[in-house]
């Protein structure tokens, strides 16, 4: 019997914006490292990024760093990328660290100052290693980038495996041929 044309229902990318501590009092912090907006209005602005290239956006905020780690935790089966902005757990939290290495999902960092070019504490990133790239004193612009990095590689990804499935599908299709050439008793015709 002829296969059914199968219908593929492409779900969009589902991608965490996660923000550190610190950072819901960005409008009250220095505006020359981190810029006027308050968090939400920035929340609003990476939304409509994330929308114009088709993705699915969440967005996450805490203070308290086991809250953090625990939102980590559950992104293994809720997200499939992640933009991580830490603040100043950038530099030291190695339980940040070990939790993004447990979510296990393309992720790339952000940072709305230049990090390398301030304090020498803050030009250590104890995340950057598990991040596809990181975005450093760019501002807005530095989510924007990190969105389309993002989407790239989940496309990537999702045609890798399509195409293992189309070929393991027609693998299996192959050995019911074989089998259906064979005689009952086994033997080939
Ligand atoms: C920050 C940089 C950190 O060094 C700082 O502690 C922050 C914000 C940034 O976005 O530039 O809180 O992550």
């Amino acid at each position: 019997m002829a296969e059914a044309p199968r219908t593929e229902v492409m779900r969009a990318h589902r991608i965490e914006v996660m923000h550190g501590v610190n950072l819901d009092m960005l409008g009250k912090r220095d505006p020359a490292h981190y810029g006027t907006l308050g968090l939400l209005e920035l929340e609003r602005r990476i939304e409509a990024l994330g929308a114009g290239l088709g993705l699915r956006m969440r967005f996450f905020q805490s203070n308290a760093e086991s809250a953090f780690v625990e939102r980590l935790h559950r992104l293994r089966e809720e997200a499939d990328g992640l933009v991580i902005n830490p603040g100043a757990w950038t530099h030291y939290s190695w339980a940040i660290h070990d939790a993004l290495e447990i979510a296990a999902l393309p992720a790339v960092e952000v940072h709305l100052s230049d990090i390398e070019a301030r304090e020498p504490w803050r030009r250590v990133s104890v995340v950057e290693d598990l991040c596809l790239a990181s975005f450093l004193g760019q501002g807005l612009d530095g989510y924007r980038q990190g969105l389309e990095v993002l989407r790239r590689e989940l496309d990537r990804r999702q045609a890798d495996d399509r195409q293992a499935e189309e070929r393991q599908a027609e693998d299996r299709q192959a050995d019911d041929r074989q089998a259906e050439e064979r005689e009952p008793d086994g033997s080939d015709r």
